[in-house]
């Protein structure tokens, strides 16, 4: 049996694994983020921990017999996310989260001092980035930084706090800026540009590989037989591809998540820092890919539910079959973004409003608008020389066909639809547990899980959006003339 553990921004999601890869329960609880300041998006680890007791006291309620016989403990994790500590371990201030803005003079910093960063961390410097976070801290909160013994990424804390020891694995840490993604290995260069050393990071491990075991205290606590081993685990876009068993080259999803994001996984190191493209590690060993991010994709329709004052469902639920593009323009740039333009200071719009517009037209525009940015995506990947032909969707956001069916028809490839889709990252998590404890060859375990079905796009809708695109592209350049100044 097998316990995988998914810390999404929105909510913490846990799922049981038998041994057939049945999915015998699953539990979420919800999370929220703080903006105490605009541009600034943080959550506080002890909400982590206190969600991940609450799903796990639900599963172990649903399936007591199957909870004790837990061998191992896979962890996903919201990426990027800086959990500073002190020397007891103790956490010094609340997480700043993957899609905080407020590091971008860093981030030109970090470039300045470390000419050769692009070729060592594959990837352009970028606010969401844990380094930058750092030196942010190191110049605006000296005391903090002062007192920073080590840095956790969002799910290493909550290893740490499971299995009292401080590891990362090498997808998660790619997103940090202080790798060497190469080979797979911290950059002493890239951690002196922001005043740490290697003392302050985890130790690192494959992600299938075994990272450490429950403290045995906890483990009695929990109920489990004996204490379960914890898998290095991976982040949440690497934790969904070995879900989706996405482990060889060319192999690729889009997830429809808090954050929109096209992945592929590589053969070897591609990096691609001209069109914004992160280059990181996967979480199995001798593998890479590729990714395209968006950082607002589900979290713009829930940002609209929120202005709109209903629910998301209701919103979806208000629109019929998308036969012809909405009127409204809407660029979903509400946390600034991160592919094709690395742009932390441009905000979002709404364009083409008229008397007429209503709640299911601008509706229709958020899932459109979203749909063409990761188009965006889509095109840095294949100038990359990565291709996709088609995609499976996981995340929140394939839970509506009609969505799925919109981005199909702006990215032009058929996209598949799974029954569990949202449960991506857990799903993944809980395989990578159970290599970590049996050593199975990832190829027997990470296989493709069955379709519900395959949305191809629709040819009348692929045309109108092909002729749309070029407008809403030119809209950019505008907003970003806007610069808003966090
Ligand atoms: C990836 C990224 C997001 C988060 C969302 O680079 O920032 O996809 O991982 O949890």
């Amino acid at each position: 049996m097998f316990l995988g553990i998914d810390l999404g921004t929105s909510s913490v999601k846990a799922l049981l694994l038998d041994e057939g890869q049945r999915i015998l329960a699953d539990a979420t609880r919800p999370l929220t983020v703080a903006r105490p300041h605009p541009g600034w998006s943080e959550q506080d680890p002890e909400a982590w921990w206190q969600a991940l007791l609450g799903v796990a006291g639900e599963l172990r309620a649903a399936r007591p017999r199957d909870w004790a016989a837990v061998r191992g403990i896979g962890l996903s994790g919201q990426m990027h996310g800086a959990v500073a500590l002190d020397a007891a371990g103790a956490v010094l201030r609340p997480c700043i989260l993957w899609n905080d803005t407020r590091a971008a003079a860093e981030c030109r910093a970090m470039e300045a001092a470390v000419p050769e960063l692009h070729a060592i961390a594959g990837n352009l410097a970028m606010p969401g980035f844990t380094a930058p976070k750092l030196l942010w801290l190191q110049r605006h909160e000296t005391e903090v930084f002062a007192r920073t013994r080590h840095v956790l990424l969002p799910k290493a804390w909550l290893g740490y706090r499971l299995a009292g020891e401080m590891v990362e694995e090498m997808s998660d840490a790619s997103g940090t800026l202080w790798l060497d993604v190469a080979r797979r290995d911290w950059s002493e260069a890239l951690l002196a540009a922001t005043g740490l050393s290697r003392a302050a990071m985890p130790r690192l491990v494959e992600g299938s590989a075994p990272a450490g075991r429950m403290r045995p205290a906890l483990a009695v606590e929990w109920g489990f037989d004996q204490p379960p081993v914890l898998a290095g685990g991976a982040g949440d876009n690497a934790a969904g591809a070995v879900g989706l068993g996405a482990i060889r080259p060319g192999d690729a999803f889009i997830s429809l998540g808090t954050s929109g994001v096209v992945f592929a996984t590589t053969d070897h190191y591609r990096p691609w820092p001209q069109g914004a493209v992160h280059s990181f590690c996967h979480a199995l060993p001798g593998t890479w890919h590729q990714m395209a991010v968006t950082l607002s994709a589900a979290a713009s329709l829930a940002w609209w539910a929120g202005v709109a004052r209903e629910s998301e469902a209701a919103l979806l639920a208000g629109l019929t079959a998308v036969q012809a593009p909405s009127p409204v323009f809407f660029l979903p740039y509400l946390s600034g973004e991160r592919t094709p333009h690395n742009d932390g200071a441009v905000r979002g719009a709404f364009a083409g409003l008229a008397q007429e517009s209503d709640r299911a037209a601008m509706t229709q525009a958020v899932l459109e608008g979203v749909a063409f940015s990761l188009r965006d995506g889509l095109d840095a990947l294949a100038a990359s020389g990565t291709a996709l032909r088609e995609a499976t969707v996981i995340g929140g956001g394939s839970r509506s066909r009609l969505w799925v069916g919109v981005l199909a028809a702006a990215l032009g490839i058929p996209l598949h639809r799974l029954a569990a889709g949202e449960l991506g990252g857990a799903f993944g998590a809980a395989r990578l547990a159970r290599l970590a404890v049996t050593g199975e060859a990832a190829e027997a375990v990470c296989t493709t899980p069955e379709r519900l079905e395959t949305i191809a796009p629709d040819p009348g809708l692929a045309a109108a959006y092909a002729e749309r695109l070029p407008r809403w592209r030119a809209l950019y350049p505008a907003l970003s003339s806007l610069e808003v100044k966090p």
